[in-house]
C-alpha cells in the first residue's frame, strides 16, 4: 500500500524535525509493506530529499507547469526542475487547483510532461457535492480520465487518487460500499495493466478502518492528518491491523 502525504502550503524549515519519527518508522518492521511518499511544498523539496537520504521514503510535488521545457514563465517550475531536486513524484489535477481554472486539456499536458521527465504521476480525481447530488459522479470521473489521460499509453506507472472534492478536508468519507463500487468503476475502464488507486478524502487514524480493506485499493492520500507525524503513522499502522 502507498501512503501519500499531500502537506498542502503548509511547512516550514522547522517542520523538518517532525519528520524523525517517520524516519524511525519507516525504519522499523512495523511498516510492513507501506511505502511512503512525502509531498511538501516546492520550498521544502530539496530539505526533503536531503533528509530522507538515508531511507526509502520518496518525493513528491504537488504540481507543475505543464510546459517541459525551460521559459518565461514566472512564479512556476516545470517537470524537470522538479526531478533535479529530487522528486520523483508529482501530483497533477488536484480538486484545489481545478477549482482554481485547470481544465482536463492542461492536466492532459502537464501529466506527458511529467512522464516525458521520468516523474511517476499521482492523477486526482473526483466529483463536487452538486455533482454527486445530480448523480453525475460516474459521467464526471469518466469524462475526467478520457480527457486527462488522453493519448496517453503507458499508465501501469500512475497513480490515479480518486479524491471526492466534498470529502477532502470535511471529515466526511463515502460510505464503504460506496467507495467500493466507484474504485471498482474507474479499475475497469483500464484494460489490462491499469494504475494504482489510491482513495484521498479526510483519511484520518480513525475512519482507516472503514476504507482499509477496500478490493482494488492501493493506498492513500493525505492531506491535513499527514501534517502530524503520529496521525500518519497510525495511519500506516492500522492499514495492516
Ligand atoms: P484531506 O486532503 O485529507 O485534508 O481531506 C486530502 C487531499 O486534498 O489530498
Amino acid at each position: 500500500m502507498y501512503f501519500v502525504a499531500n502537506w498542502k502550503m503548509f511547512g516550514n524549515l522547522k517542520s523538518l524535525n517532525s519528520l524523525d519519527k517517520v524516519i524511525k518508522f519507516s525504519k522499523s518492521k512495523e511498516i510492513k509493506k507501506g511505502r511512503l511518499i512525502y509531498c511538501p511544498p516546492y520550498t521544502l523539496i530539496s530539505s526533503f530529499f536531503k533528509k530522507f537520504k538515508n531511507c526509502l521514503i520518496d518525493i513528491g510535488a504537488q504540481n507543475c507547469h505543464e510546459s517541459i521545457d525551460y521559459g518565461p514563465h514566472t512564479g512556476f517550475v516545470n517537470c524537470k526542475m522538479l526531478k533535479d531536486i529530487g522528486a520523483n513524484y508529482v501530483i497533477i489535477g488536484h480538486s484545489e487547483n481545478r477549482s482554481k481554472g485547470e481544465t482536463d486539456k492542461i492536466i492532459n499536458i502537464k501529466i506527458k510532461s511529467a512522464i516525458k521527465a521520468k516523474l511517476k504521476v499521482i492523477f486526482c480525481i473526483g466529483e463536487t457535492l452538486t455533482e454527486k447530488r445530480k448523480k453525475k459522479t460516474r459521467s464526471v470521473l469518466s469524462k475526467q480520465i478520457k480527457i486527462g489521460l488522453n493519448k496517453i499509453k503507458k499508465k501501469s506507472n500512475m497513480f490515479i487518487a480518486y479524491e471526492p472534492v466534498w470529502s477532502i478536508g470535511t471529515g466526511k468519507i463515502p460510505s464503504t460500499k460506496e467507495l467500493e463500487q466507484i474504485i471498482e468503476f474507474i479499475k475497469n475502464k483500464f484494460k489490462g495493466r491499469s494504475p494504482k488507486i489510491l482513495y484521498g478524502g479526510s483519511v484520518n487514524p480513525k475512519n482507516i478502518k472503514n476504507i482499509k480493506n477496500i478490493n482494488n485499493l492501493n493506498g492513500f492520500l493525505v492531506g491535513g492528518a499527514s501534517q502530524n507525524p503520529k496521525k500518519f503513522i497510525d495511519i500506516v499502522k492500522k492499514t495492516y491491523n
